[in-house]
């Protein structure tokens, strides 16, 4: 069978790498990568392939940047004449972004069977652009994998359960994967991390970059902690905060860093402060306590126990998840049995050969 996979953005490129090394190691399968140039800065995007071995691209559509009609349209555009001219069995897409989004209405329109890989999501925030696109992704998709069980009661509720299946998170499969390795090569992603115990915070959302006054007292919450916050920064928010922002002196800006030195970054903080959807889940997976600066979150498995925090852009919230205790129960494990990869991929080439 023909598989045509859509990313585009960075979360896509890391959720991608775990399905692309089964896809490649099963019979009977051909994967197309198209790459819709969302992200295109390297280390938002060429750093992943080569770091994580995610096949070439056959197709980069270099959409780039832009307002979300004007980008999920040039997306959509392209996409379609790659499907008409490649006739796949099957669209594979990721998430929640506009590369999602466009992957989808590109396909359905053409009657190519989706599949959506961490379907079900729902934050119940109608002003996110991924609440959107999410629902339309998934309303229109042919098979939903269900990271979780609260994905697949949110499917259920929208009389989405014939086309869901509890696939587990490939994010947690990509974390077993790869921390392993970062272990046993602690020495090549040491570069970063600072010389006494620090925070990682990233912070990338629209409600966030999008609202100086939340920017502010973000930082406002960062200037008032103990110890050093180390913040890989997301291109969208290195654009405001360089013009406009005086930052505490233990906050450091890095430049974006590839994933297995985010990983080795998060296994050596202290807790992690980030808006980021798969940076929770990360700090879950390694036993990071996480201070969440938004005013929800999709993954509400990992506020369990004190694990997450919701602190929005509260300077006293975020204050006041920095100085908790760490918990002392463990955490559960919600995420699957790290085979969702397998999963989803074995399910493809069953329904679709
Ligand atoms: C997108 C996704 C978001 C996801 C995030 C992951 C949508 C609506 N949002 O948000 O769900 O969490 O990716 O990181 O799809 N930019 C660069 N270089 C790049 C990429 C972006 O400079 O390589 C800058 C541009 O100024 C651009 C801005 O970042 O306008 C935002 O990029 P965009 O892809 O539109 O949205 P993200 O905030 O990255
Ligand atoms: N990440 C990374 N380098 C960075 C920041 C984040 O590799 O400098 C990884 C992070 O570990 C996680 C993913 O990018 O796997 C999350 O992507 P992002 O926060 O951009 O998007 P979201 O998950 O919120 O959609």
């Amino acid at each position: 069978m023909k598989l045509i996979t859509i990313i585009g953005a960075r979360p896509q490129f890391i959720k991608a790498a775990t399905v692309s090394r089964i896809i490649a190691a099963t019979d009977g399968i051909e994967e197309i990568i198209v790459h819709t140039g969302q992200h295109y800065d390297a280390n938002m995007s060429e750093i992943f392939f080569e770091e994580l071995n995610i096949p070439k691209p056959k197709y980069n559509l270099e959409v780039g940047s832009g307002q979300h009609g004007a980008q999920t349209g040039a997306m959509l555009i392209k996409i379609e004449e790659v499907l008409l001219k490649e006739k796949p069995d099957a669209v594979l897409i990721y998430g929640d972004t506009n590369s999602t989004l466009a992957g989808a209405f590109a396909a359905v329109k053409l009657h190519i069977p989706i599949a959506h890989v961490e379907a079900g999501l729902r934050s119940f925030n109608r002003r996110m652009p991924e609440e959107i696109n999410r629902i339309a992704a998934d309303s229109i998709s042919d098979i939903l994998f269900a990271p979780t069980q609260t994905a697949i009661n949110n499917l259920k509720n929208e009389g989405l359960e014939k086309q869901t299946v509890y696939s587990g998170d490939v994010m947690y499969d990509s974390v077993l994967y790869y921390k392993k390795m970062i272990l046993a090569n602690q020495e090549h992603y040491k570069t970063n991390i600072p010389n006494s115990p620090y925070f990682l915070a990233t912070i990338h959302r629209a409600e966030n970059t999008d609202n100086p006054e939340n920017l502010k007292k973000i930082f406002a919450a960062f200037g008032k902690t103990d110890k050093p916050i180390l913040l890989p920064i997301h291109p969208r928010t290195k654009k405001i905060i360089t013009d406009k922002f005086e930052l505490p002196s233990n906050v450091s800006i890095i430049n974006p860093v590839g994933y297995l030195e985010m990983l080795s970054l998060v296994i050596h903080s202290d807790k992690v402060l980030t808006d980021s959807g798969g940076l929770q889940k990360e700090a879950f997976f390694l036993d990071k306590p996480c201070i969440t600066m938004r005013e929800e979150t999709e993954w509400v498995e990992t506020l369990e126990n004190g694990w997450n925090c919701i602190a929005g852009a509260d300077t006293e919230k975020i204050l006041a998840g920095i100085n908790t205790p760490d918990p002392v129960i463990e955490r559960g494990n919600h995420f699957g049995d790290g085979k969702a990869a397998e999963k989803i991929v074995a399910l493809i080439k069953e329904k679709y050969k």
